[in-house]
């Protein structure tokens, strides 16, 4: 028997959300899990990827301790869509397929608030590992447990995502972050936060136009990615772009345009062109499942 888990990307912070607010896009890493006598087998990654400390064959070791599980060894296949280490979530994906894998082999492949608490506990933070579980747009709340709700969004956005040729590690990305922040700076982002999730379920996409406005970590990151200020300027002079923001730790960038627009894409690669060089510009839509896993 093997189990086979499908994980979408996601798109965390939302602007002012920071390790709050995620969403899963329409991009998938699939993973099949076999058990073996022995040993640890990992293909379809990259080779210095494919030793014990794989994220994923992690993330199933911690899932089999949780419950239960004793295997000999493990054959994991990996099949990826999601680019690595670009700010869509792919370590989420393989946190949250380890660990549903182990759950899988007993039974407990559904048992998504645990698997969301083991994965918060892995991953550190809920807004990537969250929506990969759930799926839609969610807000969660780091306590004993983690406290996940979807925001159910009243209108249809898409989620043009600007993805540059260079990688930014999450760990570099929160290392520029202050430890404490002003006052003012807290009140603009519950504030902004606020708006946003309102905006989304009332579907007042003018609300949404201030609502992505962040204090907390963007300004800081902006530097450390080569074109951000010129691309954030253009999206943000885009009267039909709702909102734009550094998708998860970055280096990508999130515009949200409305669903109708349907030359919006087209229309902002012209409006972007000198800015682009080498940077993928991808349009996805909200997945609401959160993973899917199967047996074959
Ligand atoms: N909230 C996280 C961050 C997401 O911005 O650092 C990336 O792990």
């Amino acid at each position: 028997m093997r189990v086979k888990v499908k994980v979408p990307a996601t798109s965390a912070n939302l602007g002012p959300g920071f390790d709050v607010a995620g969403v899963a896009v329409t991009l998938y890493n699939t993973f099949t899990f076999e058990l073996i006598d022995q040993g640890v087998e990992i293909v379809g990654c990259p080779e210095q990827f494919s030793g014990e400390d794989n994220l994923t064959y992690q993330a199933f070791c911690a899932g089999a301790e949780e419950t239960g599980l004793h295997f000999g060894g493990v054959r994991i296949e990996c099949r990826s869509e999601v680019p690595y280490t670009r700010g869509l979530g792919s370590s989420s994906t393989c946190i949250v397929a380890g660990i549903v894998g182990a759950f899988a082999f007993m039974g407990r492949y559904d048992d998504r608030q645990d698997i969301l608490n083991l994965a918060t506990r892995i991953e550190g933070h809920p807004d990537n590992v969250a929506p990969a579980i759930f799926g839609g747009l969610t807000v969660s709340v780091m306590a004993d447990v983690i406290t996940t709700l979807n925001i159910p969004v009243k209108n249809d956005y898409r989620f043009v995502a600007f993805i540059p040729p260079f990688t930014l590690s999450t760990q570099l990305s929160r290392s520029v972050l202050p430890d404490t922040v002003s006052r003012k700076d807290a009140i603009g982002n519950i504030s902004h936060l606020s708006l946003l999730v309102a905006s989304l379920i009332n579907g007042h996409d003018e609300g949404l136009r201030i609502g992505f406005h962040d204090h907390l970590h963007q300004p800081y990151r902006g530097s450390l990615i080569a074109g951000y200020d010129a691309i954030m300027e253009r999206l943000e002079a885009d009267t039909s772009v709702l909102g734009c923001y550094l998708s998860g730790a970055g280096p990508t960038i999130m515009a949200v345009i409305r669903a109708d627009d349907l030359m919006g894409v087209v229309r902002l690669k012209e409006e972007l062109h000198d800015c682009l060089d080498g940077w993928e510009v991808v349009k996805l839509e909200m997945d609401t499942r959160g993973y899917v896993c199967d047996y074959e």
